[in-house]
């Protein structure tokens, strides 16, 4: 990027999870805090984006920085055409109050531990026997492989969406599809194999919550009842 002269912006709305997954997976750096793991990225990047709505643990908003002060005073600008002034506008101040605490909380490591160990207690296989979905699982939430579920939908009959819509009329559980529906590409894309995320908000669910989602939903949905 610095060769080509373009900006290296990172997003970083699940820093904190991916910081936990490098602690616990990569050599050297079992014993580095998380706020030292995410410096060692942060550092090699120009700016971010965050969606403060995953690893700031507050319900709404976000933030971009940058080191560069004049693209941080032309998006100052554009932010008032969006949003409002920096001081007074779209985030009130007890939202940025929250993210601030949000934001520490985040690299909690007995937060972020409960935080991937519901996602792996989710994905357990004994949970989930004969589900096919996305391995190893990281820090948010499970992939189902829509495909490797409804094999006999072919791709025009969009098997992610369907999985989508009969896993909420089945057992109320929400997910999304992630493939051709969501990134608008009509039905031709063999580069995207339909997922469907089960995404875990922080701090919502319970075990049992989790248990029932696992449990009932994806067992129960014997692929007859799929259109
Ligand atoms: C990596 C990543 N960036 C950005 C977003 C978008 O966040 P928002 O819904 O706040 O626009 C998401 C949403 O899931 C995401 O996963």
């Amino acid at each position: 990027c610095h060769r080509a002269k373009v900006p290296f912006f990172l997003d970083i709305c699940r820093w904190a999870e991916n910081a936990y997954l490098v602690r616990e997976r990569e050599p050297g750096q079992g014993t580095r805090s998380i706020p030292e793991i995410g410096r060692s990225f942060f550092d090699l990047a120009d700016g971010v984006n965050m969606s403060a709505k995953k690893d700031g643990l507050v319900n709404m908003g976000g933030f971009l920085a940058t080191r560069d002060r004049t693209l941080a005073a032309r998006l100052r600008e554009r932010l008032i055409l969006y949003e409002g002034f920096p001081t007074y506008g779209g985030l009130a101040r007890r939202d940025l109050e929250a993210m601030a605490v949000g934001l520490r909380e985040a690299t909690d490591l007995d937060y972020l531990q409960h935080r991937v160990g519901q996602v792996r207690f989710l994905a357990r296989p004994a949970r989930a026997p004969g589900i096919p979905f996305v391995h190893p699982v990281g820090g948010h939430g499970l992939y189902l492989d829509a495909k490797g579920f409804l094999d006999h939908l072919p791709d025009e009959e969009l098997p992610g969406q369907a999985l989508s819509v009969e896993l909420y009329r089945e057992g109320g559980v929400r997910s999304v599809e992630i493939g051709a529906v969501m990134f608008g590409e009509g039905t031709a894309t063999p580069h995207l194999p339909p997922l469907v995320r089960l995404a875990i908000p922080r701090r919502v669910y319970t075990a049992s919550h989790l248990a029932y989602a696992a449990e009932t939903s994806p067992t129960r949905l014997g692929t007859d009842g799929v259109r």
